[in-house]
This record gives structure tokens, sequence and C-alpha cells, in this order.
């Protein structure tokens, strides 16, 4: 028999593939369960796959490679989908299609499958990833295959009659996704975007308002462009950014309410969570402020766009990915030190930042004694940079009457 290895969450949708994929295919299923910080007991899970029928059933902690090779290389990039959504579930989607194509290789798989439906973005990560590492590999998607006749209803009922354990509380209304960097939370009341997302949305903060009315500070050590300690004591990324989730989740950071742009053409409102993403993000971006000089700034947003669609898309293990994230890695020589960051009802402020490469230089910004900047240079530099439009003025605009920007013009004469 054919092996596929399934990426299995444990929910409805996949237990339900794990029957039904070998009913449609013939095909012998390898449970694979990716911990990315998911919250869940992975051990009741695998069982539970077991149990449903999988040949197999394995777990695989990704998380410092979550961490390591995903999560930071999208923090020094300064990745942000739309000014707003940390791409964590984004982020994930390439990491669990490398896994299924590294378990389908040793197993010797002829495909791999995910319960994505059809309508989103991870469909289009894991079937554009695994092309991409594997093109021999076929991709198995249940839900987006059976779109068409299983309703919620047909799925509980066929769930029943093969013995598939349907989870008996009252379920979630929302779709959610979690992993380290972030949790993500979909359909529902939040279809209608006119509704504040209720309290029932959110799994990691507690409400601004409820948040302590004192402020945490916690300082953040970055080495180029890495958060490698807090408040001092260093750490790995995984208790870093555990520990940051935490913090400034007690305090109302990170909430997310964003209408966005899906790669399928639909636009659909998400609610994030990301305490440790938000905070590290202003972190980083505050050290970068010191230490990258005004064109690095201005070329490197351009670029962390570039990446944040890439990583949105589907792109991660494309060649312009690859060559991005190569200037990114150049423009992190320097973004080293640290941001101190004040965490109150809701809000993230970094307060206090220092580098051993800061460009900030006080004998030139000050205006108290010690002042070394060269005032009388100032006026050269400024002749020849209002140069051009003295000419322009001179020989176009005030001869013709023109009126600059529609404000009354001014008379030669006065
Ligand atoms: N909209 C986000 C993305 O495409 C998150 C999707 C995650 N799914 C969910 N059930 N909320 O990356």
């Amino acid at each position: 028999m054919d092996k596929v290895v399934l990426a299995y969450s444990g929910g409805l949708d996949t237990s339900v593939a794990i029957k039904w994929i070998p009913e449609k295919y013939g095909m012998e299923v390898i449970a694979l369960t990716v911990d990315l910080g998911s919250e869940h007991d992975l051990e009741s899970i695998r069982e539970k796959a077991l149990t449903i029928g999988a040949a197999k059933a394995i777990v695989v902690d990704g998380k410092q490679m979550f961490v390591d090779h995903f999560v930071f290389p999208a923090l020094k990039a300064g990745a942000i989908y739309e000014g707003a959504y940390p791409l964590a579930t984004a982020l994930g989607r390439p990491l669990i299609s490398y896994l299924l194509v590294k378990t389908a290789r040793a197993e010797g798989a002829k495909a791999v499958a995910h319960g994505s439906t059809g309508k989103g973005n991870d469909q289009v990560r894991f079937d554009v990833s695994v092309a991409a590492l594997a093109p021999d590999l076929k991709v198995i998607a249940p839900v987006r295959e059976w779109a068409a006749e299983m309703t919620r209803d047909k799925e509980i009922e066929y769930a029943q009659q093969h013995g598939i354990p349907v989870p008996v509380t009252a379920e979630t209304p929302f779709s959610i996704d979690v992993n380290l960097w972030g949790r993500s939370c979909e359909a529902g009341v939040l279809e209608d975007p006119w509704t504040e997302p209720p309290e029932e949305a959110y799994g990691w903060t507690v409400p601004p308002t409820q948040a302590p009315d004192e402020p945490a500070y916690v300082t953040i050590e970055f080495d180029r462009g890495i958060p490698v300690a807090l408040d001092g004591e260093r750490l790995d990324g995984v208790t870093l950014i555990t520990r940051l989730n935490d913090l400034a989740g007690q305090h109302g950071v990170g909430r997310i309410d964003h209408l966005e742009n899906r790669l399928v053409g639909i636009k659909s409102r998400e609610v994030y969570e990301a305490p440790a993403a938000v905070t590290l993000h202003a972190a980083h971006q505050a050290l970068e402020k010191m230490t990258l000089s005004k064109d690095q700034m201005r070329t490197k947003a351009w670029v962390a766009q570039q990446i944040a669609d890439i990583i949105y898309n589907g792109l991660w293990f494309s060649a312009n990915h690859q060559d991005l994230r190569a200037y990114v890695e150049s423009t992190q020589r320097y973004v080293t030190g640290k941001v101190r960051v004040k965490l109150l009802k809701g809000n993230c402020t970094v307060v206090g930042v220092d580098s051993p490469h800061s460009l900030y230089q006080k004998h030139l910004a000050t205006y108290d004694t010690g002042d070394q900047f060269d005032h009388t240079a100032a006026l050269g530099f400024i002749k020849l940079w209002g140069l051009p439009l003295q000419t322009q003025a001179r020989v176009q605009m005030l001869p013709q009457g023109e009126e600059p920007l529609s404000l009354p013009s001014v008379k030669a004469d006065g």
C-alpha cells in the first residue's frame, strides 16, 4: 500500500481525514504532528491518530527550528503583513511542509496531506512549499476536496459512523491556529466587521482595561538582530518568546484586529494575539533606528514589505526570498544593543535604547554645551540644497506668475 504523511492537528477535520484518505485513495496514513508551541497534549493527539486508524503517528518538536529558521529571520527582516500581522501562522506552514517532506522521504511515502480548506492562504503555502521541496510528491487536501459534499453536519455524522471521537464540549465558534509567534482567530461573529471582537475571541491576553495599573518594564538584549536576553538573563529563543508572550499578554499587549487581503482574493477579518511578536518587533525597530543609517532604514522598510508578502503568499522557499534574506543579514551586522520596553494597559512603548554601535551621537545632537556640530557648514549646505528650487523659481515660475501649490503668487515687485 502506498503511504501518505498527513499533517495532523488532532482536530475534527484531520481526524476524519485519517479515515477518509484510505477510503478514497487506498493509501496508508502516517500522522505527523508538529509542535510549534501549540499548547496541546501532543502525546494524546498521537494516540488519537492511532486509535482512529493511522498506521503510524509521529510527533516532532519543531519549536527551536521554528524560532531559529523562521521566526527570528522574520523578526530581523521586520516582516509584518500589511503593517499589522506578524505572520505567525504563515511562518509555521513552510516548516510543517518541510517536515512533511522529510518524513515522507524517511517513510518512503508517495504523498503528503494537509487539512487546509480551499478558501485560505494555508493551502497555498503547503502546496507551493511541498512542490518546491519535493516536486514528485503528490499533495492531498481532503477538506478542500470534500468541500462540496461534506457539510459540518455530514462530517460529524461521518465521524460518528467511523468511531472518530467528536469533541463533546461545545466547540469554539472560531477557527483558531496557535504557535509560539502568535494566535490567529477567525470566523463566527468576527465575520461582521462592524462587531467588536468579543472577549471569547482572545485566549492569550487580558483586556487592556483589566491589565495592572502598574507598568512592567523589560530590557531586551539583541545580538545582530536576534533577541538573546531578557533583563540581563540569557535565554534560548523558545524560552524568551514564551516568557514575553506571558508577560506582555498579562498587560494586554499584542491584540491585533485586522481586515486583511488574502492571497486568494478575499478580504477577511482576523483577530490576532502576538504579545511577544509585537514587543520584539517594536524593540528591534527601535534598535535599528539607532544603528542603521537613514538610507539603510528606507531601503530596508521596502525589503521588509517584500519579505512580508513573500511569507504571507507562500513563497518562503523562493530564490527571491533567499536573495532578500542575504540583504537583511547584512543589515543586522550592527543591530546589537539593548532596548527597554514599558508594558502598560495594552501598550508596548520603547522607553530606552542603547547600542555600542549607535549612530546617535550626543555631541552632534545636543543643544547644550559640548555641541560639536559645525553650524557654519549648515549655511553652505543649505545654499546648495536649495539651489535647484531657487533656479527654477527664478527662471520659470516667478516670470510666469505661476502659483506654486495654488498659493497666491508672490509678486516680484512686492
Ligand atoms: N489569516 C492568517 C494567515 O493567512 C491566519 C490564518 C490562520 N487560520 C485560522 N484558523 N485563523 O496567515
